[in-house]
């Protein structure tokens, strides 16, 4: 089994424009039972930037970034090929320890899925079990990563408190102080507001913003206004094909595809 040395954070990959890859994939095509779902998807990541994958319903968003960290490993009859390329392992390879990789390709999914203990233990629960019992470095944890998420200043006289107590955005903020919790490099979301209102929305973009100083963002999200107010990159997803992939600015401005510019153009504003 080959695991990823969290002490080592070198990130030795780059693209042709020289820019510093964290992550990129090969070809990626998944399929649940004989559907096909993403066929053939090659995207590089940038490190410490955000890239958006934006796209209609159903275009294959939320397949490829769970294929990211192989959460589509727990769903029966799919299969998943191609290469994806995470600090010269293949994170796609039956070699790799996922539960470790995990740790450095962490995720946070589109419903806030606190578990039903305390807010301290839902952040300190994976560390624990891989093995952290100093409490002055679980304490620190829970502090630093509240901070982080933007929750410390609500929750900190709660914190032993059931986490299932929340509001949707503060357990959505929870969720997030979890997986960093774990320090991975990158970080992957899934329509991370769509259960937010307004306000909580924009407290989450501007952790999200502060975030990217230390970790490789990449978000799916059907709201346009956020991908442009957040991402620095952004796919279009388009039936299964990451059809047309840029920096924001470009996409939003001058896309070289029609089906973006129909897309980005229907859905802004
Ligand atoms: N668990 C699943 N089992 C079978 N088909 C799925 C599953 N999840 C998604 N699909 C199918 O894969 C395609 C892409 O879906 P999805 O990745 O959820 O798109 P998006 O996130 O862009 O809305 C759709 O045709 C969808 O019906
Ligand atoms: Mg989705």
């Amino acid at each position: 089994m080959k695991t990823y040395d969290s002490e080592d954070r070198y990130i030795k990959d780059l693209d042709d424009g020289k820019r510093e890859i964290a992550l990129s994939t090969d070809d990626i095509h998944v399929s649940y039972g004989t559907h096909e779902a993403i066929h053939g998807v090659s995207l590089a990541f940038e490190r410490f930037k955000i890239t958006a994958l934006i796209g209609a319903s159903g275009s294959g968003k939320s397949t490829y970034l769970r294929s990211l960290n192989r959460m589509n490993d727990n769903i029966a009859g799919t299969k998943v090929t191609g290469k994806i390329m995470y600090r010269g392992l293949d994170v796609n390879s039956n070699e790799v320890d996922v539960y470790e990789m995990r740790k450095h390709i962490g995720m946070v999914f589109q419903q806030p899925n606190p578990f039903a203990k305390s807010i301290y233990d839902n952040i300190t629960f994976a560390l624990q079990r891989h093995g952290e019992k100093r409490k002055d470095v679980l304490d620190e944890t829970v502090e630093t990563t509240l901070k982080q998420a933007g929750l410390w200043e609500q929750v900190k006289d709660d914190l032993h408190q059931s986490a299932l107590a929340l509001s949707g955005g503060q357990a959505q903020r929870l969720c997030i102080a979890r997986a960093i919790a774990m320090k991975p490099d990158i970080l992957l979301l899934d329509e991370p507001a769509a259960v937010l209102d307004p306000i909580s929305t924009a407290t989450l973009e501007e952790t999200l913003m502060e975030l990217k100083e230390r970790y490789t963002i990449i978000i799916v999200t059907h709201n346009m206004q956020q991908a442009g107010r957040i991402s620095d990159y952004t796919a279009f997803f388009h039936l299964g094909n990451a059809l047309e992939y840029d920096e924001t600015r470009k996409i939003f401005t001058r896309p070289k595809i029609q089906a973006t510019e129909d897309y980005v153009s229907g859905h802004f504003g």
